[in-house]
């Protein structure tokens, strides 16, 4: 059955999702500012295998399923997917000894990774530098360029008939959305609106918060070392660090992570310690070009986990993806698109169910 659906939100969830519905139902996607926020500050990593960590075994299965998803979803945008994989450098012995706490919880899960030194590392990935002590291959993580992505979601989405309107939302509720100064109706609303989908419906009030990353562009310039082959993930000094080369010589080094309410702007203080920590991992990027600083902010969940289904009859919440929003795109919007047609959804997504938040 066909339905009237507003999509509150177009971040790349809320693209996502209206794209895919556009399929079956009249859509309308309301934003002031679409294809912006944190979805353009994005590194673009689609990284569940280095993303995972001990006690987050949901999220690595929802993760991998979305990933087995994307190269589907990339060639019916039309966008290219990175695949030469991911190097992980541990930069000194204590650093080293967490990857092997993620190697061991990865190879408990069936998914083993290979453990390099130093040596070997740089064999893998000649950029980096002599001081990193070890690390891991995972040659199954993929990467896509975040912004080229939004302009295919939106032309997308455009040309499945979603009607974009640029307008704030006030509140969501069961049967309409509220605007500034008048409402509109829908048969089914969908909240994706990252990290300001707290404000929109009581259910969410206390169950999604900003989480502030920084992230940093750069380019090679004539003379320099080329860019790493792979996409970098290190620990240095405990401090996590990636860098994401994309296939026209920009390099994207994030992300600060912080707590700090709904301020975006770019310290000194991140921006330094985000290049104090690259360049002990490629040192060949002090000589590149620093072309953007941006800040983003992760809709961040309490247990990490998005979260996906219904609040009320009418009211359908994609929210709370915090560092997996590019990742976790197609699963999300394959879900909605079958809760709003009232057929299962992926099995994966059942953790995301935002019943859970009543207990
Ligand atoms: N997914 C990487 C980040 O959130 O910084």
């Amino acid at each position: 059955m066909s339905h009237n659906v507003v999509v509150v939100g177009g971040g790349v969830i809320g693209l996502s999702v209206a794209w895919r519905l556009a399929a079956e139902h009249d859509v309308t996607l309301v934003d002031p500012t679409p294809a912006l926020g944190a979805s353009w500050a994005a590194g673009g990593m689609l990284a569940p295998v280095t993303e995972a960590w001990p006690g987050e075994e949901e999220l690595l299965d929802v993760g991998a399923a979305s990933l087995a998803a994307w190269p589907g979803f990339a060639a019916n945008l039309g966008v290219d997917l990175f695949t030469e994989g991911t190097v992980v450098a541990g930069f000194d012995a204590a650093d080293t000894a967490q990857l092997d706490v993620v190697a061991d919880f990865l190879a408990r899960r069936g998914r083993t990774v290979d453990r390099l030194t130093g040596r070997e590392l740089r064999r893998v990935e000649p950029t980096i530098g002599p001081a990193v002590r070890g690390g891991l291959h995972v040659p199954g993580d993929l990467a896509v360029d975040n912004r080229e992505l939004l302009r295919r979601l939106t032309a997308a989405a455009y040309e499945a008939g979603v009607a974009f309107l640029r307008e704030r939302v006030r509140a969501v509720r069961a049967g309409a959305v509220e605007l500034a100064g008048s409402a509109l109706p829908c048969e089914v609303a969908v909240i994706a609106a990252g990290a300001w989908s707290s404000g929109l419906h009581p259910a969410l009030a206390s169950a999604v918060r900003p989480v502030k990353g920084e992230i940093l562009r750069l380019r090679a310039r004539d003379g320099t070392l080329p860019p790493p082959r792979h996409t970098v993930r290190a620990l240095v000094e405990s401090r996590p660090v990636y860098l994401v080369p994309r296939a026209d010589g920009e390099l994207v080094l994030g992300a600060t992570q912080y707590e700090a309410g709904f301020d975006t702007a770019v310290t000194a203080g991140g921006v330094r310690d985000l290049l104090v920590h690259a360049e002990r991992v490629v040192p060949a990027i002090a000589e590149y070009e620093l072309t953007e600083t941006a800040a983003g902010l992760r809709a961040g969940s309490r247990d990490n986990l998005p979260l996906v289904g219904w609040l009320e009859p009418g009211v359908l919440v994609a929210a709370g993806h915090h560092r997996n929003g590019l990742l976790l795109a197609p699963i999300t919007a394959e879900a909605i698109r079958a809760m709003a047609a009232g057929v299962e959804p992926p099995a994966e997504i059942k953790a995301a169910d935002p019943a859970r938040l009543e207990r």
